[in-house]
């Protein structure tokens, strides 16, 4: 058992810290937020995420996890500290990284005994080394540093699940002691750790997410042209995945990928590449790829029905994905944006981030609580998230709700059969409509 500190209570630090309670490990989590903070030591997820609560509450009885506003008491006498911090996307494309600065900081004024600490944040090639620059310059007390990179590859909505059950741990450390302990604080999950050294770990992460951006390009990209030449990209899809090369994963053409990573990542890494004279056209190609195919269901809505001036078209999801609140690069954000400026009535419904969605969509989107309510009244409905409430409803809730029934499905929610056994005229994405 060790004592842990993880600054930073977002998704992959929240997550971390319960995770390494979880197995054994008394963790202390550090957070700005007085609220969020009172919240969590309540075992109450500020974060909507299957299964946290329970886990969160089970350690927090069992006394292994803590939650605290205070860098004093959260660094003192740890053996291991886990930066977890955001590093949002700045204008330019580029990571910002003045959390993980100011983290870097208080780790040196506070600790009092040697101590690892391990980057979980996304961060740029060469930023753990200069961490712990910063980390040595700073402190406040004569003792050892060490520095271990080990990036996160969890997925929203299944984070909890991820975190217990991923496919590899990558640890990239600055001494073979480093590694040594981090790998050993890992060893109860049981998934195989990879040793490496710093900067190739910190590659892993921005080299795995635009890798997996490009494969969701690609895909999408596959499936306007089946659109235009009558195929069919499921079947394509499932054909290439046969191949053990290639995969079955990750090939499910859509209206684009949206999220707090793949966006950011895709873009940092053109930056990164940018900073040594490299120009980096796959992954470049791959954003303005995405950023097209989020309005693929709006041009072809605008076609179909004949312009969009004065329509009312609903929305049903407005999340990135299944199974989280988070709006961040929703595609949902683009497409009400693209059909308010075409003179569209927008109205949109999602079961559980409508609240936040508002921070985040242009304004004049009306918000409604039902996918009925969003479908009476509508001219054409755009199905933007696959929430497992649209793909299990009947087809026959858009009949009795919609007068003239046009749905653009951007997530193949359903079969073609059973589509054409309604008088639902239905397009989706890279399939005969
Ligand atoms: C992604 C990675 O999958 C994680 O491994 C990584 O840890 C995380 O980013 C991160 O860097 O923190 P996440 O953004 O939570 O995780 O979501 P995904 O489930 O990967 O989905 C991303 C987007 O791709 C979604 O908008 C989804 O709809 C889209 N997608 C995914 C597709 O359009 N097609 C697919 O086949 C798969």
């Amino acid at each position: 058992m060790k004592k842990i500190a993880v600054v930073g209570t977002g998704y992959v630090g929240l997550v971390t810290g319960v995770a390494l309670s979880d197995i054994g490990h008394n963790v202390t989590c550090i957070d700005i937020d007085h609220e969020k903070v009172k919240k969590m030591r309540d075992g109450e997820s500020p974060i909507y995420e299957p299964g946290l609560d329970e886990v969160m509450t089970r350690n927090i009885n069992a006394g292994r996890l803590h939650f605290t506003t205070s860098h004093e008491e959260g660094f003192v006498g740890k053996d291991v500290a886990y930066i977890a911090v955001g590093t949002p996307e700045r204008e330019d494309g580029t990571a910002d990284l003045r959390f993980i600065e100011t983290v870097a900081k208080d780790i040196a004024q506070n600790i009092t005994e040697d101590i690892t600490v391990v980057t979980k944040s996304t961060v740029p090639v060469g930023t753990n080394d200069y961490i712990i620059g910063l980390i040595r310059d700073n402190l406040a007390k004569d003792v050892t540093v060490n520095i271990v990179s080990n990036p996160e590859f969890l997925r929203e909505g299944s984070a909890v699940y991820d975190a217990f059950n991923g496919d590899r741990i990558v640890v990239g450390a600055d001494s073979a002691e480093a590694g040594d302990l981090i790998e050993e604080i890992n060893k109860p999950f049981g998934i195989p750790v990879y040793r490496t050294d710093v900067r190739s770990a910190e590659m892993i992460k921005y080299a795995s997410n635009a890798f997996l951006a490009t494969k969701i390009g690609f895909i999408n990209e596959i499936s306007n042209l089946c659109s235009r030449l009558d195929a069919n990209v499921e079947d394509v899809a499932f054909g290439m995945g046969l191949d053990g090369r290639i995969g079955n994963q990750f090939l499910k053409a859509g209206i684009g990928y949206g999220g707090s990573c793949f966006p950011k990542d895709t873009s940092a890494l053109v930056k990164i590449a940018e900073s040594v004279d490299y120009d980096f056209e796959l992954v470049k190609s791959v954003v303005s790829s995405n950023k097209r195919q989020q309005l693929v269901m709006v041009d072809k809505a605008k076609d179909v029905i004949g312009g969009l001036k004065g329509k009312t078209i609903a929305l049903l999801g407005l999340a990135f994905k299944p199974n989280t609140d988070d709006m961040r690069e929703s595609p949902a954000i683009a497409i009400s944006r693209e059909l308010l400026l075409a003179g569209a009535d927008v109205k949109a419904y999602d079961p559980i981030a409508a609240v936040n969605a508002a921070h985040f969509m242009p304004d004049g989107v009306e918000y409604v609580g039902s996918k009925e309510e969003a479908l009476s009244q509508a001219d054409a409905v755009i199905i933007v998230t696959d929430w497992a409430e649209f793909k299990d409803m009947e087809l026959s809730v858009f009949e009795t709700e919609m007068a003239a029934p046009v749905v653009f499905d951007g997530r193949n929610c359903y079969g073609l059969e059973e589509v054409s056994r309604t008088n639902i005229e239905y397009y989706s994405i890279g399939r005969r409509p």
